[in-house]
């Protein structure tokens, strides 16, 4: 795993959009594996930015985001789907078809799940991961365990990420207690995974991420074994390193 430092957090976003537009240069139909919450934010913003420039063709890229809210419909206000519509896929000239994320109201929720892997693998694989990083190590919604959960899954979000997450709703109750996430076997069978983390709040776990023991009950520790993840980190991030 290696490990990127950045003087700010807008430099460490601008890395990583600059990473995922030459994945993209290099394969015009690449498959990315995409993130919400707050991280990426920045980096999508840099990537319309170069989208609008002309530097970048999205026509043929496909995309994965990592997870979905149960309950939430695609056009709920934090469904993930809606986020990355608002935050990204609304501006660029991607085709919306070539664009997933599970759906959080299927009827069967497991088919689903299995259908979600069965879609990945029919693309081929995914080429670049984007991940962020939880202030408990989880990656996607994968929360700490007892294991590695490894195919796309129902699960219980965690107190901690509950009330992490509640700033995006009106309050914690509002947060829906289960989402659907794709497994770490997914995460690492990505050929690159790319996890951005910025501020202080998530030093204590880039620390155990990179130099705690490797241990589902810090998920993001397994990208150790990863032969090609890269952590692109600001000053603060890095601050315990
Ligand atoms: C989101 C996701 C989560 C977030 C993590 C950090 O799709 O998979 O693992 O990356 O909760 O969220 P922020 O960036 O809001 O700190």
């Amino acid at each position: 795993m290696q490990v990127h430092v950045f003087g700010g957090a807008d430099e460490a976003a601008r890395a990583v959009a600059m990473v995922i537009a030459s994945e993209i240069l290099k394969k015009p139909d690449a498959v990315l594996g995409l993130a919400t919450g707050s991280t990426p934010v920045p980096v999508y913003r840099a990537l319309i930015e170069m989208g609008r420039q002309g530097l970048i063709d999205f026509s043929r890229v496909r995309t994965f985001n990592l997870d979905e809210y149960v309950g939430l419909s695609p056009d709920h206000p934090q469904s993930y789907r809606r986020f990355m519509n608002e935050q990204l896929f609304d501006h660029i000239n991607i085709n919306k078809a070539n664009t997933r994320v599970p759906s959080g109201v299927a009827a069967d929720l497991r088919a689903e799940a299995a259908a979600y892997d069965r879609a990945i693998e029919a693309a081929g694989g995914i080429d670049l991961q984007l991940l962020g990083i939880g202030v408990n190590g989880h990656i996607g919604f994968n929360e700490p365990a007892s294991a590695f959960p490894h195919a796309t899954h129902v699960v219980d979000i965690a107190p901690s990420t509950v009330q992490a997450n509640a700033r995006f709703f009106d309050n914690a109750d509002e947060v829906p207690r289960r989402a659907v996430t794709l497994g770490i076997g997914g995460i690492m069978a990505a050929r690159r995974v790319v996890l951005l983390a910025v501020g202080r709040g998530k030093a204590p776990v880039i620390q155990k991420t990179v130099a705690g023991d490797a241990t589902p009950d810090v998920p993001a520790s397994i990208l150790r074994f990863h032969p090609n993840a890269q952590l692109f980190l600001d000053r603060e991030a890095a601050g315990l390193l």
